[in-house]
Parts: structure tokens; C-alpha cells; sequence
């Protein structure tokens, strides 16, 4: 198949609406090729969904982005047991998951409604308010430092050192002078918080994992400490983008909006549809241990290689009518917005209940709202789409 289309996760053009781009890349060239930047892409649904579940022929080791300055600092960032193989990624998975629970999740549900409200009714009070920095962008961090058992003091700080450590510049392969001492500095208070809790464990996430063990293995502290910042890195911003991103497209569909406000129970369609129409993670990278032929090209062993996962969403061979944001469509087709395979999301049921959590007191509160089109900025990033601000005027009940 011969085309001459050029994709680049780093055109700003992409980040404004890269599904025209997607579009010919499924029709043209579903096994893409860019010799400039030197990786590939698959951007069929078939591919992604496969190539999600091959951990044999791909390989996380290089890390998950293909902007290197993804990731926090050396140390962390190596042993974050996402870009880890299996039998390494698989032990330290396992080890976190007797301290990472549904039920811790599940127990959480009160402190979540809790933070929501904490941070939305002043914003409502307000009547107009930055749907992301008065918050969307505080609550995810919230609810990741409740579960983690940091004290509400600390919040604040923990907050401006999460956004500091993900703010990069695009193109640029150094990690931001500012990211790598904010990254530093978290992970410093994450060292005092595990000796606190090594001395008096509580009943937090954090006591747990310094708790978790199988067959006399244990986590040791640097492997906490690189999870505890694997959560800030994949947790927080998101699920900041998800809530965003529903409240931006309800609002370009009247149709799809009414439909939660006139019934909470509707706020879960709400979710999976932006999770599938325009979901955070856009894209992960892996890297080709061995030569992978497929339908429109063979990927070599060694290439990097690009997951379109904001694509695969929108394949039509997967999805019926899929430009059009439907919360009537009920999971025809298992979405890729968490991943697939032994990388699966391990924080999606935390996602999806901090943004049912979110969007049902959203609902529950506000009678209509309106999004600032005109005042409303985009990020700039290779693979997290979603926005920096989006202003809006609420109406309340
Ligand atoms: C992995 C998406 C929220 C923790 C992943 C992956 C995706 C993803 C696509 C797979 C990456 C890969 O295979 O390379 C999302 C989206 C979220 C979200 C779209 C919100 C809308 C969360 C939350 C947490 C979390 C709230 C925890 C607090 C993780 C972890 C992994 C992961 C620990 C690595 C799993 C592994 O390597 O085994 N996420 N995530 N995520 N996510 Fe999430």
C-alpha cells in the first residue's frame, strides 16, 4: 500500500484534532512508517487490541512514551514496573495488587464524594469557573494522596510538585530542570512518608504496601516509592483530562448532554463514550523484540513502535458510526483507553469511580452549563489529550 501521508505526534495541528490524520493513516497506512522521528504506528482497532496482549514480540523495557522526557527521574522511572517485562513487571504487579484493592478502592467511595464536593461547590457557588484548574486538575491528586494517607496539609504542596513533575516541553528529550527537581522532591516526601508509616503503620494504601507480601517476598522501598510516583504519573492527569473532556463534548451535543441530567444513572454511558470519542491516553509505545508481520507491512525486530489508542477507538471496523459521540452505544466492542494485556490499567475502576463519583454531583447540581469555546486552550502533548482550561458558566439547581 502506497500513501503519502505524514504523521507526527508532535505537529501541533495533530493535537487540535488528530482524527482526520488517524483517518488516513487506518485507510492508507494501517502499519505506518515515519523515517524522520524513526517509529511506527498501528492505528487499527484488530492491531491495537492484538499487539496490546503481545508481550512477547513487544517489549516495555524502553519505556512507554516516545518522547523520552516522559518520565520522571533515573531510578523511578526505571524501576516503575510499567516499563518492566514480565517476570519483573509480573512480581511487582502481584505484590502491589495485595495492597492496591477494588475494596480499598471500593472503601474509598465517601472520601471521593467528599473531595468532589470540596472542590466543586465553591467553583458552582461561583457560577463561572475553570472546569480544570478549580477542579478537575485538584481532585484526581486529592484522591490519590487520600489513598496514599497523606496528610490534608500536604495536599496543596503534593499537588504543585505533581503538576510541576508533568510538565514538559514537546520535542524536547531532556527532562525540564523544574520537572526533575519537583520529581526529586516527591519522591522525598514519599521516603519520609514510608519511614512515618514504618514506624506506625495506619490503615492507608502506603502501610499496605510496606505490608504486602507473597511467599516471603516483599516490596522493598525504592520499588514503593517508584509505584507511589507511577500513580502520579499515570493517575492524575487522566482522569483530570477525562472529566474535562466529558464536560467539552456533552456541550458540543446537546442531544448526548440532556441525557445524564435527566438521568444520573446515564453518567456511566457518559464516561465510556468520552473514554472511547476522545480519551486521554492517546497513544503508548512499545518496542519490537523480533521482526511482526502484519496485514500492510512488517514491523523489524528493534523498531519503536506507536499504539494509536485515540485511533483504534474511532476504527469504524470496530465501531458503528464512529465520529459521531453516542452515549446510546453499550461497549459494542471492548475499548483500548486502558491498555490491554499484563499493562491493563491498573487504576481504571478508580478512574471510572472518581469520574462517576464526579460527574453525578456535577449533574446533581447544575441545572445547565456552558463552555467558553473561545477561552478554552488544549495541551500541547504527543500522547495525553485533553485541556489546560476550559472555562464554564453554570447554572444551579
Ligand atoms: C496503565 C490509561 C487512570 C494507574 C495504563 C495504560 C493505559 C492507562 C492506556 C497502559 C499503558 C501501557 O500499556 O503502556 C489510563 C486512563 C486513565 C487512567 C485513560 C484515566 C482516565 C489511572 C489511575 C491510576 C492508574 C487513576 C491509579 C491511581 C496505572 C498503572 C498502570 C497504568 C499503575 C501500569 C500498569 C502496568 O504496567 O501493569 N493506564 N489510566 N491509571 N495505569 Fe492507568
Amino acid at each position: 500500500m502506497s500513501s503519502d501521508v505524514v504523521f507526527s505526534p508532535y505537529d501541533y495541528a495533530v493535537h487540535d484534532d488528530p482524527y482526520p490524520a488517524y483517518a488516513r493513516l487506518r485507510d492508507e497506512a494501517p502499519v505506518y512508517r515515519n523515517d524522520e522521528l524513526d517509529f511506527w504506528a498501528l492505528s487499527r482497532h484488530a492491531d491495537v487490541a492484538a499487539l496490546f496482549r503481545d508481550n512477547t514480540r513487544l517489549s516495555n523495557a524502553n519505556g512507554v512514551s516516545l518522547d523520552p522526557a516522559a518520565w520522571g527521574p533515573g531510578a523511578h522511572r526505571t524501576m516503575s514496573f510499567l516499563a518492566l517485562d514480565d517476570p519483573r513487571h509480573n512480581r511487582l504487579r502481584s505484590l502491589v495488587s495485595r495492597g492496591f484493592t477494588p475494596r480499598r478502592v471500593r472503601d474509598l467511595q465517601p472520601r471521593i464524594l467528599e473531595l468532589a464536593r470540596h472542590h466543586l461547590l465553591p467553583a458552582l457557588e461561583a457560577g463561572e469557573f475553570d472546569f480544570v484548574a478549580d477542579f478537575a486538575g485538584k481532585f484526581p491528586m486529592d484522591v490519590i494522596s487520600e489513598l496514599m494517607g497523606v496528610p490534608e496539609a500536604d495536599r496543596d504542596r503534593l499537588r504543585e510538585l505533581a503538576d510541576t513533575v508533568m510538565h514538559r516541553e514537546e520535542g524536547v528529550s531532556d527532562v525540564p530542570r523544574a520537572a526533575m527537581e519537583a520529581s526529586l522532591n516527591l519522591v522525598g516526601y514519599y521516603t519520609d512518608l514510608l519511614a512515618e508509616r514504618r514506624r506506625s503503620p495506619t490503615d492507608d494504601l502506603t502501610s499496605a504496601l510496606l505490608a504486602a507480601e507473597i511467599d516471603g517476598d516483599r516490596l522493598s522501598e525504592e520499588e514503593i516509592i517508584a509505584f507511589l510516583f507511577l500513580m502520579v504519573v499515570a493517575g492524575n492527569e487522566t482522569t483530570t483530562k477525562l472529566l474535562a473532556n466529558a464536560v467539552h463534548w456533552a456541550h458540543l451535543n446537546p442531544g448526548e448532554q440532556a441525557k445524564p441530567f435527566s438521568d444520573p444513572e446515564r453518567v456511566t454511558d457518559w464516561i465510556e463514550e468520552t473514554l472511547r470519542y476522545d480519551t486521554s491516553t492517546q497513544m503508548v509505545a512499545r518496542t519490537a523484540t523480533e521482526d511482526i508481520p502484519l496485514d500492510g507491512g512488517t514491523i523489524p525486530e528493534g523498531a519503536r513502535v506507536l499504539l494509536l489508542v485515540g485511533s483504534a477507538n474511532r476504527d469504524p471496523r470496530a465501531f458503528a458510526d464512529p465520529d459521531r459521540y453516542d452515549l446510546d452505544r453499550r461497549g459494542e466492542i471492548p475499548l483500548v483507553s486502558f491498555g490491554g494485556g499484563t499493562h491493563f490499567c491498573l487504576g481504571a475502576h478508580l478512574a471510572r469511580l472518581e469520574a462517576r463519583i464526579a460527574l453525578t454531583e456535577f449533574v446533581g447540581l447544575v441545572n445547565s452549563y456552558e463552555v467558553d469555546l473561545d477561552r478554552a486552550r488544549r495541551v500541547h502533548s504527543s500522547n495525553v489529550r485533553g485541556f489546560a482550561t476550559l472555562p464554564v458558566r453554570v447554572e444551579s439547581r
